[in-house]
């Protein structure tokens, strides 16, 4: 009896230009287009085994050894129904020797190697690494931005993670969302300089999931609309540019800003949503104040901050800046009062160069 299983590992990815509103809350299709970077493999990841068996009784996923229920509409099962059908689509009615894995049960069983649901992007690296892992299992010829499209209906950030690098989610315009999807905008090898520094503030469960914190700013926040409307479009544009120039000053410039709207935004939302806390904000005032004496000598900043659903930094600088950042933050935060422990005190990852490991 063969035996049909597969494993993926995806890393998270952290926006530049943050997701944060849908206009379709069943498809996933989000009110404004994002961009963000693929981190390596070496910090964040998740990492996801799929197994086939028709005499497995229904589908099941454990998540970091617990059991998740898959409920009947939700995104797990949209996912898992998702990649059936092209594996019946694609394979299956194409091949009358292919196995017919569209019709037998899959037990899925995954691990993060960092604290889930903390404002880290776990739903990013997990729903990828979903995808990726089905998509070996059923031996489907999907290209990234393909698979993409399926992630996304798991996790909006998810369809990110499917490339590496620099990467764009176009917000599409179609109904049906097929057009709403993940592209490259450059390889990791375009700028292998660009690093991420992940300072963890905290690895407790945020208390307002992006999903629930997102759709009350979409029914409650004025500045959301002006911020999709005016604000994104131009800045798509903005760090498209910079990542194609290489231009790190105004890539830093552009993210922080991004980071400050995102966070705005939360505020603006009724109840108010505070995802950053005062190591967070400190974090900030020290990266404002490097990039200040940074601007006075050279005339450009040489670190930029991004905080997503959660108190904890990112940091991207050049790979030279690096070793001078980590000192200062060391000086500042010490690590016993200000980080919990998860990689030793923080990561220093590079940019992951993407594709299914
Ligand atoms: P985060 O900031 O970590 O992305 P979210 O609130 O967006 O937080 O999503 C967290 C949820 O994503 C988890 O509660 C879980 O349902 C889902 N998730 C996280 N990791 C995985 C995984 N490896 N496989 C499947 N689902 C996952
Ligand atoms: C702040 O992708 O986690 O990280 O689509 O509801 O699962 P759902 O939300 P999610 O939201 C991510 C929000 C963000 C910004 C970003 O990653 O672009
Ligand atoms: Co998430």
């Amino acid at each position: 009896m063969a035996i049909y299983q597969a494993t993926a590992s995806a890393p998270v990815n952290i926006a530049c230009i943050k997701y944060w509103g849908k206009r379709d809350t069943k498809l996933i299709l989000p009110t404004n287009s994002s961009l963000s970077v693929t981190l390596d493999q070496d910090h964040l990841r998740s990492t996801t085994t799929a197994r086939a068996d028709p005499s497995f009784e229904r589908d099941r996923l454990w998540l970091n050894g617990t059991e998740e229920e898959i409920k009947d509409v939700g995104r797990l099962a949209t996912c898992i129904k998702e990649m059936k059908r092209i594996r019946r689509e694609v394979v299956e009615a194409k091949d009358p020797q292919a196995p017919k894995l569209s019709t037998f049960p899959v037990h899925i069983a995954s691990h993060n190697n960092f604290p889930t649901a903390a404002g880290l992007a776990s739903s990013a690296s997990g729903f990828a690494a979903l995808v990726s892992a089905l998509a070996a299992l059923y031996e489907l010829p999907s290209s990234p931005s393909e698979l993409s499209v399926i992630a996304r209906q798991g996790s909006g950030s998810a369809c990110r993670s499917l490339f590496g690098g620099f990467v764009a989610w176009e917000m599409g315009s179609a109904a049906d969302g097929h057009d709403s999807l993940a592209v490259e905008v450059a390889p990791q090898s375009h700028w292998p300089e660009m690093h991420a520094l992940i300072c963890v503030v905290s690895d407790d469960k945020k208390g307002t999931s992006s999903t629930s914190g997102m759709q009350r700013t979409v029914e409650t926040s004025a500045l959301l609309q002006h911020r999709i409307k005016e604000v994104v479009p131009a800045r798509m544009a903005e760090i498209t540019a910079a990542i194609k120039a290489r231009d790190f000053d105004a890539f830093a410039r552009v993210t922080m800003a991004d980071s400050n709207q995102f966070h705005a935004v939360a505020l603006d939302t009724e109840p108010p949503i505070f995802y950053m806390n005062d190591v967070s904000r400190a974090i900030i005032a020290l990266v404002v104040e490097y990039n200040r004496v940074a601007l006075e000598k050279t005339g450009k900043r040489k670190a930029a901050y991004t905080f997503d659903a959660g108190p904890n930094a990112v940091i991207y600088a050049p790979a030279e800046n690096m070793r001078e950042i980590v000192s200062l933050i060391v000086r500042y935060f010490p690590q016993k009062d200000a980080f919990k422990d998860v990689f030793g005190l923080f990561g220093v990852a590079g940019v992951g160069e993407g594709g299914l490991v």
